[in-house]
């Protein structure tokens, strides 16, 4: 007799009403921030071995794409350009012109009137010869940071000019909210929002996007600006505030799923919101385990994503957004 439980958790679980009475945490498609990899030319639509599913478009192509995902109610997307070997120097010229491909595109969003907030990665691994994410130091061994935060704030000014709503500089830099700040204050856009990719490790996750982007390292790696997977959550944390303090808007972390834990911490420390971004290798491993037949891509492709919006993410960067326009 005294051995029946009396406290029962499974009275909660017994039906479908029931849970879903008490589910707490539910995706929708607002909360997701969808990438896109866009490129010179017409009609262009050219697949990324290692992100099946995921395409290199040209601008007419990637207006179309995203009029879709409009209609199925996403809100926002990120862009990268992807540019052409010719155009690349050991300074990311390319990123400057106010008539790159990032600019064409954000151009032709607002001209199309598309519903959408547009999102740039600020950074200038695509563009330079050597693909790191900035000019390097005159020994060349690494990323000379305060001369990038200047190339940076030409870059966010011609980012904003071409109608960025939303800039998200990636390239961890020290000081990089101020500088953007106060350089786009300065020439008229105070409303142009940061989003700070503040929490960024050195990661093996990146992998495929350095495909999608053209934008692996010509040399070494990126372990003397992006952070260390070792280090504690203080870290993390530390850069965050340093980052508000500067004026930024939203902060993120990234990757995602195996960093759950810095995600949380970020969560309980800020009253901003928090973005998380669930990677192009995250992507690319759900994908070729279902391509494979080894598991539910849906199911785990949800329990993914929901894990991480319960661990404090307010928006997800996915590249599934056709998928979830099916699911949710
Ligand atoms: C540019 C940038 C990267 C990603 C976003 N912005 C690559 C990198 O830092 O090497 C990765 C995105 C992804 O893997 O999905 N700095
Ligand atoms: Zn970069």
């Amino acid at each position: 007799m005294s051995d029946r439980p009396v406290i029962r958790p499974r009275r909660l679980r017994r039906s479908p009403l029931l849970r879903d009475l008490l589910q707490r945490t539910r995706l929708s498609l607002d909360d997701f921030i969808l990438p896109i990899f866009v490129r010179a030319g017409k009609n262009i639509h050219q697949p990324i071995a290692s992100m099946p599913g995921v395409f290199q478009m040209s601008v007419d192509v990637a207006l179309d794409w995203l009029d879709e995902r409009a209609n199925e109610g996403f809100k926002a997307y990120l862009v990268f350009g992807v540019i052409e070997r010719e155009k690349k120097d050991a300074v990311g010229s390319a990123a400057l012109d106010a008539d790159n491909i990032v600019c064409q595109m954000l151009r032709a969003a607002k001209q199309a009137k598309l519903p959408m907030l547009g999102i740039t990665d600020l950074c200038f691994c695509e563009y330079t010869d050597h693909g790191h994410c900035g000019r390097l130091t005159a020994d060349g061994k690494t990323v000379d940071n305060d001369a990038t935060l200047e190339l940076l704030t030409r870059q966010a000014i011609a980012h904003a000019r071409a109608g960025a709503d939303i800039i998200a500089p990636s390239g961890m830099m020290d000081g990089t909210i101020g500088a953007l700040r106060q350089g786009l204050d300065d020439s008229g856009f105070e409303d142009v929002a940061l989003l700070s990719y503040a929490v960024k490790y050195a990661s093996a996750f990146y992998g495929p996007f350095r495909d999608a982007a053209d934008s692996a390292p010509g040399f070494g790696d990126r372990h003397s600006y992006q952070m260390d997977p070792g280090r504690g959550a203080d870290e993390a944390l530390n850069e965050v505030q340093l980052d508000l303090d500067q004026g930024a808007d939203m902060v993120m972390v990234k990757p995602a799923m195996a960093y759950l834990d810095i995600l949380s911490a970020v969560r309980q420390q800020v009253h901003v919101p928090v973005v998380a971004y669930h990677t192009s290798a995250e992507y690319s491993m759900i994908e070729a385990a279902a391509a494979n037949g080894w598991i539910d891509r849906d199911r785990l492709l949800l329990e993914s994503l929901t894990a991480i919006k319960r661990a404090g993410a307010d928006l997800i960067i996915s590249y599934h957004g056709q998928t979830l326009a099916k699911l949710l």
